[in-house]
């Protein structure tokens, strides 16, 4: 296992986000989307540092593919429990690969007539996608690699790791990573 994203650094730019997404957001009483499981210690180390009163809510989605791509089916596994209309959306994810999850949630749930939708994630690979909505916050670009750590899974497991890390012998394209049948 080779770390590329240590606990300080995780927590300096964590913080770093913190307080951007709190001098853009303060006042709009907006809903933050977080999405499970991959999020949600992003989410809760964030939301710590926003110092302006909002609302969370979480969808739960699983991604189908066929092991070593994704197949472009996304199925929302738990919806929100909020009426999101007329709202300011943060949508929070762990990871953007290819974009179809955060774009078929993004699609989603604009239908539903928010005020607004802003896209955060922790990690954006650079790869190039197929979807391509526009990521307003990103934690850290990384390499096309496949990552476990700090809500990120192999399997379901390494999601406590307080890091983010390389898994030795696995390839993002080769494994499929967790987008078989498992929820992100
Ligand atoms: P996308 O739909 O291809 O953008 O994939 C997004 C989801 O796949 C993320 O929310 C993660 O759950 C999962 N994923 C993609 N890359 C990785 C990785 O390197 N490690 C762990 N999970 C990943
Ligand atoms: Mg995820």
């Amino acid at each position: 296992m080779r770390v590329i994203v240590s606990e300080e650094k995780l927590k300096r730019r964590v913080e770093e986000l913190g307080e951007e997404i709190s001098a853009d957001f303060r006042g709009k009483d907006p809903i933050i989307v977080s999405i499970l499981r991959g999020g949600f210690i992003f989410t809760s180390d964030l939301v710590r540092l926003l110092d302006f009163p909002h609302e969370i809510d979480f969808v739960s989605v699983s991604s189908y593919g066929d092991g070593t791509s994704s197949s472009g089916v996304v199925r929302l596994l738990k919806d929100l429990n909020t009426n999101v209309r007329g709202r300011h959306l943060l949508l929070i994810d762990d990871i953007i690969d290819t974009g179809l999850t955060i774009d078929y949630l993004a699609k989603d749930l604009s239908l539903r007539s928010p005020a607004s939708l802003t896209i955060v994630a922790l990690l954006e690979k650079q790869i190039k996608r197929k979807f391509d909505l526009p990521t307003k916050y990103v934690g850290f670009r990384i390499p096309d690699t496949f990552v476990v750590g700090y809500g990120l899974d192999f399997n379901e497991k390494y999601r406590h790791l307080p890091f983010i890390a390389e898994l030795d012998g696995i390839e993002a394209k080769g494994t499929g990573g967790n987008k078989g049948v498992e929820s992100s």
